[in-house]
């Protein structure tokens, strides 16, 4: 049976981060219900079979889904239940912002089986905050943090981002000592990456803003790394920590090139053989979907090639490494061919263990260099 997950994407937000390039919409509230009217029709449409598919995970990421209500979300929950087979789901996320999740809210959400929280925490710190335009303080962290435990949530995952322009070791140390102290079951902490068509890239692109150095950026890494094995936090891929087995099932489903069912604006999708991705506009999203036509703008089936050099780039990524069994016959030897040739430039960053292929912890600030070099 192959593994899968469910992605569902929300497109609301209350402001956009100005270095983020998610899709999302703000200040269009009044399209909410129109929305999820149309979410629960692109998923009855869907003709995906799933039948050979064990459904462990379902992901609500965003935008921001802690606006939703928890009625929408109980509609939206039926008509995944009565389309697919939930049964087998062990892991069942929500994307929340701090300050932007009520107690009530929460507590209905868990109710209705939501058992894990991602909570965008980004910084603690005042000016970086403000730096990097979130609306919320370290209070709302705080408070968030408390709520999660108290409506009793034990799987909390909290995003940070280093590499932020005027981010010192000190003030890195600071909230991550911090968010330690609350005790989050997994944490993931992103490199600050100016993306096209963001704030950030307009203002790095006309000299506004310098973004710091890579000897700058791997030091506050290296110090990451460090402290949450003190801390006994696992490293189970380049930016994601979690207490032994609580690792995010549904990132291990992209990272492990399975299948994902995709819903949403501008959301992605997987079904073993082809990828998808739906139109990243919220108003032609909604007209496609009144025309009973499918919101997919991009369908690409993966070549044998395409799969196996997937299989490389996100393995070296991830503890588990490259599955070396899932590369075709045809493939492996020129793999095998590769990985000798290139034994002097990396070989001491490798282990090769149970016929899986992965980077050890220094290895991976390497991990997009090897990619490039093990391409087939
Ligand atoms: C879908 S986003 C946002 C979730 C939620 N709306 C929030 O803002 O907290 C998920 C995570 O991606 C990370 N992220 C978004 N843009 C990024 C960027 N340009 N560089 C690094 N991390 C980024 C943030 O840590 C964020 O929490
Ligand atoms: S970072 Fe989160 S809150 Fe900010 S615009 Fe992106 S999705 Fe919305």
């Amino acid at each position: 049976m192959n593994k899968a997950g469910i992605y569902i994407h929300m497109p609301f937000c209350r402001v956009k981060c100005m270095y983020c390039d998610f899709y999302s919409v703000t200040d269009r509230d009044e399209a909410m219900p129109t929305f999820f009217d149309s979410l629960i029709k692109e998923i009855k449409m869907c003709q995906i079979d799933t039948k050979s598919w064990t459904i462990d995970s379902i992901f609500i990421g965003g935008g921001t889904p802690s606006l939703m209500s928890s009625n929408q979300l109980e509609s939206l929950i039926k008509e995944l239940d009565t389309k697919f087979d939930l049964k087998n789901v062990k892991e069942f996320t929500i994307e929340a912002n701090p300050g932007e999740a009520p107690e009530e809210r929460l507590k209905s959400f868990k109710s209705l089986g939501v058992n894990r929280v991602s909570m965008g925490v980004q910084s603690l710190n005042k000016s970086l905050l403000k730096f990097l335009t979130r609306i919320h303080g370290k209070n709302e962290v705080l408070k968030t943090f408390e709520i999660l435990r108290k409506v009793g949530f034990d799987n909390i995952n909290c995003d940070l981002i280093f590499n932020i322009p005027n981010q010192t070791l000190k003030i890195w140390k600071n909230d991550l000592e911090e968010v330690l102290q609350l005790g989050p079951e997994h944490l993931s902490c992103y490199s600050l990456t100016v993306e096209k068509g963001t704030e950030l890239y307009k203002h790095v692109k006309r000299g506004e803003i310098k973004m710091p150095s890579n000897d700058n950026s791997s030091e506050l890494y290296g110090y990451t790394q460090s402290l949450m094995n003190d801390y006994g936090y696992e490293q189970y891929e380049i930016s994601n920590w979690s207490k032994p087995k609580l690792e995010c099932r549904h990132n291990l489903h992209y990272w492990e090139i399975e299948p994902c069912l995709a819903f949403g604006p501008s959301a992605h999708g997987f079904d073993g053989k082809s990828r998808f991705s739906n139109i990243s506009n919220l108003d032609m999203y909604i007209n496609k979907i009144k025309l009973d036509k499918s919101p997919q703008v991009q369908i690409q089936e993966l070549s044998n090639k395409n799969y196996s050099n997937e299989l490389i780039g996100f393995g070296l990524r991830i503890k588990n490494g490259i599955n070396l069994n899932k590369i075709s016959d045809e493939l492996r030897p020129n793999f095998e061919n590769i990985l000798k040739n290139n034994k002097d430039k990396w070989g001491r960053f490798l282990i090769k263990e149970d016929n899986h292929l992965r980077l050890t912890n220094e290895g991976y600030a390497f991990a997009d260099a090897v990619a490039v070099d093990f391409l087939l």
